[in-house]
């Protein structure tokens, strides 16, 4: 074992004993899985943060490693941490996410492909802050000791690392920093937009807290060069967040009133939003999407699970933070997983097949893999009412 790990390994461990107690359902398996990705997460940040260092060979070796113990310890916790019929049905959506974002990582490694490899390192965080930052639950941690060393490291990757390991106050000031930052704002439009998101995921469904959100839009608000079209989102999302201020103090936590309060933010979001990608329905995707996890948490084996899921794909496929990111379909396919040959089924396994298809069409037309297509056809078959002939691709 390396120095920098072991080291982090040692401080994590003498940090995390003087936190509060986990909440009821971390399980001591949890917790170590959880130390040791943050302890990886942190050492190959560090290792692939400049050129000079990414390149060196002792460096290479390590992320090679670094890579390799991530990859097991995803494969784990999809495989045996959050499995179960009785466990919450997101955890085990996401850790599939994250252990196919790792293998992707590491075979782009494996391949020479180095850059992208490590284009792809760069993204891990945002998959720990995907499940970390789905609602309130879970610990808070005011300063871990180990983090990426400064070189090289930019100010959105900080601000991410903090809030992969679950550090917010420290991410929210990070983020809000970029967002107070003239040059990001006139020069770096897709950080700073993306500082933004962010910061209000952080603050709307984590910390739950209209004020934090309105604080953060402000600020952005302030920025009176930025780019329009993303002052018009802003300028919607503050008159959400005010009409959120003037809501009676809620805390739903029956199933059906969080049901009931779900689908009320989710149909305001939808007649707020002009067209499919329009982002001014955000600020209410972001709540509908906290609710309906508090609801899957709470209730892991309601009726409602299946409904809720798809919910989670519609909020994901929206908010979609980096543009690019598959987990609505990860949503999706669970939604059909979980209640086969329905209604529900079939309206997920819909926008599923919308989504791969356009996934998939460049302007040279669609062009659909053979192995996509075959993956398509199962999923039809287990959505459909059961006898209804297969779907030709
Ligand atoms: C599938 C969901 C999931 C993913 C993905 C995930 N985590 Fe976690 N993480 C959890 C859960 C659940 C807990 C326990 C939260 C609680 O306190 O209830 C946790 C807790 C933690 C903790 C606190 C551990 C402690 O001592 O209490 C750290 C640190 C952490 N995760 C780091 C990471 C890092 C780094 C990544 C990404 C490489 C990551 N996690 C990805 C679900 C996830």
């Amino acid at each position: 074992m390396n120095k920098l790990l072991f080291l982090s390994i040692f401080l994590v461990s003498t940090a995390m004993a003087q936190e509060p107690s986990p909440t009821p359902a971390t399980t001591a398996a949890t917790t170590a899985t959880m130390q040791k990705l943050y302890s990886t997460l942190s050492a190959i940040l560090t290792d692939s943060s400049c050129d000079e260092r990414f390149c060196s060979k002792d460096s290479h070796d390590r992320v090679g490693e670094e890579l390799k113990t991530l990859s097991s310890l995803a494969h784990t916790m999809k495989d045996k941490t959050f499995s179960g019929d009785k466990t919450d049905p997101t955890l085990s959506v996401l850790s599939g996410y994250l252990n196919d974002e790792v293998n992707a990582a590491y075979s782009a490694f494996k391949a020479g492909k180095t850059e992208y490899a490590r284009t792809l390192i760069h993204g891990l965080p945002s998959t720990c802050i995907a499940c970390h930052s789905r609602n309130d639950n879970g610990t808070q941690f005011t300063a871990l000791p180990m983090e990426p060393t400064d070189a090289g490291i930019k100010p959105i990757e900080k601000a991410e690392f903090y809030a992969a390991t679950r550090q917010y106050d420290r991410a929210e000031k990070a983020f809000l920093d970029i967002i107070k930052s003239e040059d990001s704002a006139n020069n770096d439009p897709y950080t700073w937009e993306h500082a933004i998101q962010q910061g209000l995921t952080i603050a709307i469904r984590v910390k739950k807290d209209p004020n934090l959100a309105k604080k953060i839009v402000d600020s952005a608000l302030d920025q009176k060069k930025a780019a329009i079209y993303v002052r018009d989102d802003l300028t919607q999302w503050k008159k959400s967040i005010q009409e959120w201020l003037k809501e009676p103090k809620r805390s739903a936590v029956s199933e059906k009133a969080l049901y009931k309060e779900g689908g009320r933010l989710i149909s305001e979001a939808h007649r707020l939003q002009k067209y499919p990608m329009d982002h001014s329905g955000d600020v209410l995707y972001l709540r509908a999407s906290s609710t309906y996890y508090d609801l899957i948490q709470n209730a892991p084996t309601s009726d409602h699970v299946s409904e809720a899921l798809l919910m989670q794909g519609i909020c994901n496929e929206v908010l979609n933070p980096r543009g690019f990111e598959d987990l609505h379909r990860l949503y999706y396919e669970a939604c059909i997983k979980k209640t086969p040959h329905s209604l529900i089924a079939m309206d997920c396994y819909r926008r599923y097949e919308r989504s791969t298809v356009q996934g998939y069409t460049g302007s040279a037309g669609t062009a659909v893999p053979e192995e996509v297509k075959q993956k398509l056809l199962d999923l039809f078959s287990q959505s459909v009412a059961k006898g209804t002939p297969a779907q030709v691709y």
